[in-house]
């Protein structure tokens, strides 16, 4: 990637994540967009009417829908949300067979058509299709990354403000491990314009917003009944694409190949990160309790059980 040229996006999958993700690069002008579906005349149909709110919204970048992948070629990031979204009652490991097939097939075309990029996976369960993308992909690790940190804090972060009445722009968190039930928040690590959470809010508050955090795509999916949240994790995928894009060197809770990295190797799990122009540049192992360490360990074994059961399924 050089200073100066005009990025190209390709989001695969053009469902709600993957048509709110390409909204918003656009709205960013990051590039231009290639939005890639396997049902016919949804994509087509989706880039034409994110190209008709060009004029009013301002940008004039290109959006092209396509069901052919071989239109994703050169591009420089990848954003893959296609799979099956939860319906109540499921977990995200509920979706493994059929996203995991899924996910085998993406990776073959993006091989083939966008081998320098870097892709970042949305699809649920994210540390095990990321792991299963970086896998097939055979891409160095810093290029295959999952989101899903990014997601979990920012609902962190906004259930604070509201918690405090604050503005959403003074607060940051930092969201540890998978993507499910049992990710690790860090309160300790949670401040509103440099001032710790610890100071403004009593434990059973904190302790609260920490829950609700872990449950927040549940809370969603029970809310909307037919899918699960798109606004949030769009943005979140949009926030590190930008990073890399724009060589930012954003700070982010990302899903990484961890190489020993808190106690733990050979698996993806959220962690900070800084995105840059070569993906994943650095991985911060952050000083935490011994019970957030243990909880950090607990979330690796959701994870490895889901590795698990892509190999006895013949996936991986
Ligand atoms: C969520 C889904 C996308 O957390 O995993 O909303």
């Amino acid at each position: 990637m050089s200073v100066g040229k005009k990025f190209k996006i390709a989001s695969i999958g053009a469902g709600n994540v993957g048509a709110s993700a390409a909204q918003y690069c656009l709205e960013l002008e990051l590039g231009d967009v290639v939005l890639t579906d396997i049902v016919e005349g949804l994509p087509q149909g989706k880039a034409l009417d994110l190209t008709e709110a060009g004029p009013i919204r301002g940008y004039s970048s290109q959006c092209v829908g396509t069901n052919d992948y071989a239109d994703i070629e050169g591009s420089d990031v990848v954003i893959v949300t296609a799979g099956l979204p939860r319906k109540p009652g499921m977990t995200r490991l509920d979706l493994l067979e059929k996203n995991g097939n899924i996910i085998s097939g993406i990776c073959e075309n993006i091989k083939q058509y966008a081998p320098d990029s870097t892709v970042i996976i949305v699809t649920n369960p994210l540390d095990v299709m990321v792991y299963l993308a970086y896998q097939k992909l055979g891409f160095p690790p810093e290029r295959v990354i999952g989101m899903a940190g990014c997601l979990d804090s920012s609902r962190m972060r906004s259930f604070v403000a509201m918690e405090l009445g604050v503005s959403m722009k003074n607060v940051d968190t930092m969201v540890l491990g998978s993507h499910g039930d049992d990710m690790v928040p860090l309160p300790h690590y949670t401040t509103v314009s440099g001032i710790p959470i610890t100071k403004l809010l009593p434990q059973e508050r904190i302790d609260a917003i920490v829950e609700r955090t872990r449950k927040g795509g549940g809370e969603i999916v029970s809310l909307l009944k037919t899918g699960s949240a798109f606004y949030a994790p769009a943005a979140s995928a949009v926030r590190m694409a930008q990073s890399i894009i724009r060589d930012e060197k954003q700070l982010l809770p990302c899903a990484a190949l961890l190489t020993g990295q808190y106690g733990l190797e050979d698996i993806y799990m959220g962690v900070p990160c800084v995105l840059g122009k070569d993906g994943v540049e650095k991985i911060l192992e952050l000083e935490i309790s011994d019970a957030d360490q243990a909880s950090l360990h607990k979330s690796a074994e959701e994870v490895r059980s889901g590795i698990a059961g892509l190999q006895e399924r013949g996936i991986l």
